[in-house]
């Protein structure tokens, strides 16, 4: 029902510069695969198999990679090297990949403006690849929501508790529960100070959005640190329709930070990859 998730890649990976001098923070490795193909793979598991990238200057690698390596196909073609391809040519057989460039960075509520030629009117996923998440007891993260999708035909975004010092990363919402771990939000605020908090209820990087986001996202002025911010817009549509918010199941690392990163890798290592053979 949903077919198409969104991809927003433009920032900037400063946590992690040197690194990301040349290099986009998306490609950095998580074990053996980008961190950006997890959230590609997380996406078309949920049945979105157009996958549109937001991308920007020094992000060519990103495009590159859903893409064929024409040279390295034929040298390894018929060798048992063959087999470490095996993911991303699974996910380049099942996806397509369209791309817009955003070019100037005003927020993550522009960067999903800016992906509306690639939308159009349908409803949609966003995936923040710096939240890898995992759920290795059934649906990936995604699939659980758009499930949910079927039943309210609203917005949703995904939610974790954090401690009340970390509200300050995090859009933090506030709602009525309906059931266990599902809440029909009636506030939320970007980035609180834990005294300004509405809870302990976190957004990570997951939403399925109504395609009516885009006007309000154009009538949304500048919030906090001065972008456009979703969290704004999306207060503004739980307002006037309906949001709802999702306790999903299932680990999520916070790979922005390097802390996070080390401790997913560590985690893909122990609990998910195999030496392809
Ligand atoms: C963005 C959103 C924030 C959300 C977070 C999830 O912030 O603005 O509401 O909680 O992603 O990772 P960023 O981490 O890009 O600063």
């Amino acid at each position: 029902m949903i077919k198409k998730c969104l991809f927003p890649v433009a920032g900037y990976g400063t946590r992690f510069l040197p690194a990301t001098k040349s290099m986009p923070k998306e490609m950095l490795p998580v074990v053996n695969k980008p961190l950006v193909q997890y959230g590609v793979e997380e996406a078309i598991e949920a049945g979105m198999n157009t996958i549109s990238f937001v991308t920007g200057r020094g992000k060519r690698a990103i495009t590159d990679h859903f893409d064929i390596s024409y040279e390295l196909e034929h040298q390894i073609a018929g060798t048992g090297k063959e087999a470490y391809l095996d993911s991303i040519r699974d996910v380049l057989d099942e996806g397509v990949f369209t791309m817009v460039r955003q070019r100037e960075m005003k927020g993550l509520g522009h960067a999903i403006l800016t992906g509306e030629p690639l939308i159009g009117n349908e409803p949609f996923g966003v995936v923040l690849s710096d939240d890898l998440c995992f759920n290795e007891d059934g649906d990936g993260v995604l699939r659980q929501m758009t499930a949910l999708y079927k039943q309210f035909r609203c917005s949703i975004v995904a939610i974790q508790e954090v401690p009340p010092e970390e509200t300050h990363k995090y859009g933090v919402i506030a709602g009525v529960a309906l059931k266990d771990g599902l809440y029909r939000v009636d506030d939320m605020v970007e980035k609180p100070k834990p005294e300004d908090a509405p809870s302990n209820l976190a957004i990570i990087g997951r939403y399925i959005l109504t395609p009516d986001i885009f006007d309000i996202l154009r009538a949304t002025p500048p919030g906090k640190n001065g972008e456009v911010q979703i969290t704004d817009a999306l207060l503004q549509q739980a307002k006037t329709g309906c949001v709802m918010a999702y306790k999903f199941k299932g680990r999520r690392f916070d790979c922005g930070s390097v802390p996070g990163f080390v401790e997913a890798t560590n985690y893909v290592y122990e609990n998910i990859y195999s030496e392809p053979s």
